[in-house]
């Protein structure tokens, strides 16, 4: 397989064709975003740490029976995925309360959710990704509504395999956003699982583990995101 042009460039990763009109290649960056691309930074070695962290996310992931678009490891920062036809939700599950959730309904951090929320939002960095539910992606055509179900039904499969696999690492998984897309007409997780994408607390200690402590400029990012792969087994070298 070749790699051709660059097709899309996005806030961490671009995308680019191949000589397979299925086939796509994705470029993981160093540049790190937050709150909608107005804080933007480039860290070393963090292109090469999500590829792989990924990769390894999204081989555990298929090994449970979720379909993902990944099809291996191209080079320390490319990966080979299958084209899909994105749909521009984000599916995010919250198994503890951080983030938005806590600023829109009051909510204090570190509190359990049970059972753990879904959230719908709109891929729109111009509109700040507004929350949404199935009924403005059925009015909107932005999926079917048998793919909504899907995307909910494979979201919370993912937090039953990831769930597990942090906690037997030390960590809990906070929360994740999750997208998905079409491969000829059949539902595939997209995207990117990795911590930029999450948020990982350490079991014992609580310390944030994950993008945030980019968000909340607590120091030592990418050593926090390799830390959190160790523990996993992934190897960086
Ligand atoms: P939130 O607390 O900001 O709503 O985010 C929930 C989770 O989803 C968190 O782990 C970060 C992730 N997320 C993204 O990766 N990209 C996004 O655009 C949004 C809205 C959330
Ligand atoms: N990924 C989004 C951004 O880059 C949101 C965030 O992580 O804060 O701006």
């Amino acid at each position: 397989m070749e790699k051709r042009e660059q097709l899309y460039s996005g806030k961490a990763k671009s995308v680019f064709a191949t000589d397979e009109q299925d086939h796509l290649v994705i470029l993981f960056r160093n540049d790190t975003s937050a709150f909608d691309g107005q804080k933007v930074e480039q860290l070393e070695r963090k292109g090469m740490v999500n590829n792989k962290f990924n990769a390894f996310i999204m081989e555990k992931l298929e090994a449970a029976g979720i379909p993902t678009h990944f099809e291996g490891l191209l080079s320390d920062v490319e990966s080979q995925v299958k084209r899909l036809e994105m749909i521009p939700v984000e599916c995010v599950v919250r198994n503890v309360a951080a983030g938005s959730i806590c600023r829109r309904l009051g909510i204090e951090e570190g509190r359990e959710l049970n059972p753990p929320t879904f959230e719908l939002f709109l891929k729109n960095d111009a509109l700040h990704d507004p929350m949404i539910n199935e009924y403005h992606i059925r009015s909107f055509g932005w999926a079917k509504a048998e793919d909504v179900e899907k995307m909910k039904a494979l979201t919370f499969k993912v937090n039953d395999v990831l769930k597990q696999l942090f906690l037997d690492a030390g960590m809990i998984l906070v929360d994740y956003k999750l997208e998905f897309g079409l491969f000829h007409g059949e539902l595939l997780l997209g995207d990117e699982f990795s911590p930029d994408g999450c948020r990982i607390w350490d079991r014992d200690t609580r310390e944030k583990l994950d993008k945030d402590r980019f968000r909340q400029d607590l120091g030592n990012v990418i050593e926090s995101y390799e830390l959190v792969g160790r523990r996993l087994g992934i190897s960086f070298d």
